[in-house]
């Protein structure tokens, strides 16, 4: 069959060529979008006196018959069909002859697929944004069961001061945070209307870009036209956006695996969320982080393999930017599938105190606060650290701990140590004084709690 352009050449394509241009295999999922916009489309054309009210009614009823039908599953999708666009066009002529062939006027595929995306876009972001809520409700939730948990905090991979369990927790609430942030920042500038601005240079008709875009819900226009049927800045912005928040995501997915290692034990994860080896019986694998770690890389590949098709297109649209779509569109399945296996991990996951305890009993984390009882005894830090340091050496020599020096052991460093400097550097009280802002005394991390709930307004 010949098609729909027909018109300077025959519109009979090779099979092959047919195939390769077409995109309706992955852009039917915005059908509704592009019905809608269609709708706000026809009603514009009418109010402007482009065609008659008769006509706009007639084919408003077509075109929500038609969205009945494809959600009722009584339309099927014809993937012979070049992209969406031209199937819901086609079938809208099929049914009501001539009165269909008038949705095209004053408008192209051109802007009405910048439009698509975008309405489409803008629901993926609140998806996504209400997901990552969800995440980091459930992780500030676990902070609070273990706001007094101590454990080893690290620097280097290395045992570096203690810390608590909620105080680590809290730092993830706090990306998420700024990736919800980053999300509501990009839907801004992707909910300007693109429809209108025709196939690159605007129309002749008198159409209402206003009103097309207040109908649809959007904030604004795109104010060139050229702008308005090239731009895919905001895919490039979300997928970032996404890129970022699947960072954070890997980097907690990094811990969970280490964490749930024989050589850390520092938490169990639920057995819903760990699969067994078909060889070895002992095993029970943290696939689902390392798989969020691993999808991480495909995400980044799809923000880089956007950026690259559009790196050297001239304006105003090129068929390359067809390409934006499967890029887009794994991006937001992959972090949303992400997110959902994310909530239930963490929800489920239990940390194992005790175990977090005796890693923090060695390792001397507590040196930095000997070197600070120093210090409050009127010693100056740097020799402080340098005596503090000797300590850990000797006890590495002699097999102990700072905890099980006796106090003549102490005193052969420095006699101004005293029986108090035990308490100083118990590791309860290295938790407790660092009440500083951030810090990660219990009531430092309640605060940061309470603010993470108040954002989130749950
Ligand atoms: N399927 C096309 C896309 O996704 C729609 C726009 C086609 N425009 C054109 N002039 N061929 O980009």
């Amino acid at each position: 069959m010949a098609k729909m352009w027909a018109g300077r050449t025959a519109g009979i394509t090779d099979k092959i060529a047919d195939d390769f241009n077409s995109s309706i295999s992955f852009d039917s999922r915005m059908y509704r979008q592009d019905i809608t916009g269609s709708m706000a489309h026809a009603a514009m054309l009418a109010n402007q006196g482009i065609i008659t009210r008769e006509d706009a009614d007639t084919l408003i009823a077509g075109l929500e018959t038609i969205l009945q039908d494809l959600d009722s599953g009584a339309l099927a999708i014809d993937l012979d069909c070049e992209d969406i666009h031209m199937f819901v066009e086609q079938v809208l002529t099929e049914r009501l002859g001539d009165v269909g062939k008038k949705l095209h006027t004053a408008r192209s595929r051109n802007d009405q697929v910048a439009l698509d995306i975008r309405m489409y876009l803008r629901d993926q972001v609140d998806e996504i944004s209400d997901l990552l809520k969800d995440l980091t409700s459930v992780v500030t939730a676990k902070a609070e069961e273990y706001k007094a948990t101590i454990m080893p905090g690290y620097t280097h991979l290395q045992r570096a001061q203690p810390i608590t369990f909620g105080h680590h927790l809290m730092a993830y609430a706090m990306m998420f945070l700024r990736d919800l942030d980053r999300l509501a920042d990009c839907r801004k500038r992707m909910n300007q209307s693109p429809i209108g601005c025709c196939a690159l240079a605007g129309t002749t008709y008198e159409t209402d870009r206003y009103f097309e875009a207040k109908e649809l819900g959007f904030d604004s226009i795109c104010l060139n036209s050229l702008d308005g049927v090239s731009d895919r800045d905001f895919c490039v912005e979300l997928m970032s956006a996404i890129s970022v928040a699947m960072m954070h995501l890997s980097r907690f997915s990094e811990e969970i695996i280490l964490w749930s290692s024989w050589e850390f034990k520092f938490v169990e994860l639920s057995d819903a969320y760990t699969t067994g080896s078909s060889i070895m019986p002992q095993k029970k694998n943290p696939d689902m982080a390392e798989l969020v770690r691993g999808k991480t890389g495909r995400v980044y590949g799809d923000l880089m393999a956007l950026l690259t098709t559009l790196k050297g297109l001239p304006l105003a649209y090129n068929k390359d930017m067809q390409e934006d779509k499967e890029s887009i569109f794994d991006a937001c399945d992959t972090i949303k599938m992400c997110l959902k296996v994310f909530v239930g991990m963490v929800d489920t996951l239990k940390a194992i105190p005790e175990n977090m305890m005796k890693a923090a009993q060695q390792g001397f984390i507590n040196a930095t606060d000997l070197a600070d009882y120093l210090v409050k005894k009127g010693l100056p830090f740097r020799a402080a650290y340098k005596i503090s340091g000797s300590i850990v050496a000797y006890c590495i020599q002699n097999n102990k701990v700072l905890e099980s020096m006796t106090l003549e052991e102490y005193q052969e460093f420095s006699d101004i140590f005293q029986q108090d400097v035990y308490e100083d550097i118990s590791l309860e009280a290295c938790v407790s004084k660092r009440i500083s802002v951030g810090g990660t005394s219990v009531e430092s991390v309640e605060m940061q709690i309470k603010y993470v709930n108040e954002v989130l307004g749950r």
